[in-house]
């Protein structure tokens, strides 16, 4: 295994957590924006959920998500978040052939993601597949209950170990994966009590999800949790912020502006010295039209704006209130 980098949560200190009471706290990530925020927030484990097939891909599940979109966007993450234990959420059928396709992915996600450890749903088959992947040197959290990529085969996105069978064989299947090497197990959709059960058990921390509060940690879906999905939510998430409407509300407003010509005022132009003005307008052989308003206009994202001098130190008050 090599050696994480500076700054970065050494992974045996998530145990040190569990042991010591001390909450984990996760969350998904799919972006570089959203990885500083996690890094700013304190957040100690990032996810690249396969989540990012729907929250970002636009597809209806998660199974379509490919190997390749996952090390694009778990590099983009990787590269924003330092602290944080950044994972890769290996894609429906990314470990599903053998153990060797399935070591081949994992080190896709080590060495060209910079991912410091990967996820994989199941026990039964995918036991031998931690034991393969941990064999490499690289990490591997477990994922029971309520696994999206198994969905059909579990009868859809329904809570898991429900009956005291169906609890006892998700209790056996996560002690299974602790002694295949996960470093830790996620718990998706299952009863606090089993969840709780689990944990007991476990000297792995566990991080739940649907999964009560007794779990070493919580995760939560980036776009859940700051209220940028729209339509039905799951019971088990909680909206910390109502994204979608401020983003919804800035966009008609900056249509409306545009449309009105409201926007750009003379704060966001750009002037040029008064007499090269002239020499242009003597060049161009028109007589000026313009006001020093209408001038060079170029947004301040544009790459452009790193060779222009900067908007007038002074701007003049705004004419019209901005979103
Ligand atoms: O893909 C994902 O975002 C996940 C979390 C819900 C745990 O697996």
């Amino acid at each position: 295994m090599s050696t994480p980098p500076q700054g970065k949560l050494a992974l045996p200190k998530l145990a040190e957590m569990k042991r010591r009471d001390e909450k984990i706290v996760m969350v998904t990530a799919y972006d570089a924006p959203g990885a500083r925020f996690a890094e700013d927030a304190g957040i100690d484990i990032v996810l690249v959920g396969d989540t990012a097939a729907m929250v970002v891909l636009g597809y209806d599940g998660t199974v379509p998500v490919t190997m390749d979109e996952m090390v694009f966007l778990t590099r983009t993450v990787a590269r924003a978040a330092r602290r944080p234990i950044v994972i890769g959420d290996m894609p429906f059928g990314s470990y599903q052939v053998s153990d060797e396709a399935a070591v081949e992915n994992a080190i896709r996600f080590f060495k060209e993601a910079g991912a410091d450890a990967v996820k994989l749903e199941g026990a039964g088959p995918s036991l031998s597949r931690v034991r393969a992947i941990v064999g490499a040197g690289i990490p591997v959290m477990g994922h029971v209950g309520l696994t999206p990529q198994s969905a059909t085969m579990l009868g859809g996105f329904k809570t898991q170990g429900k009956t005291a069978e169906a609890a006892r064989r998700l209790v056996d299947d996560a002690v299974a994966l602790e002694e295949a090497g996960c470093f830790a197990v996620v718990l998706e959709a299952v009863p606090a009590p089993v969840a709780a059960e689990v944990t007991r058990r476990l000297t792995v921390p566990t991080i739940g999800i649907g999964a009560g509060p007794d779990c070493d940690g919580q995760v939560l879906v980036y776009h859940d949790l700051l209220g940028l999905t729209e339509g039905h939510l799951p019971r088990f998430v909680k909206r910390y912020a109502s994204l979608s409407r401020e983003i919804r509300d800035a966009l008609e407003s900056y249509a409306d502006e545009v449309r009105s010509g409201t926007f750009p005022e003379e704060q966001h132009a750009y002037e040029m010295p008064s007499e090269e003005l002239e020499e242009f307008e003597r060049m161009s052989e028109t007589p000026s039209v313009s006001k020093p308003s209408d001038q060079a206009t170029k947004s301040s994202s544009s790459p452009m704006n790193a060779q222009l001098p900067a908007p007038r130190s002074d701007p003049p008050l705004r004419k019209t209130s901005s979103p």
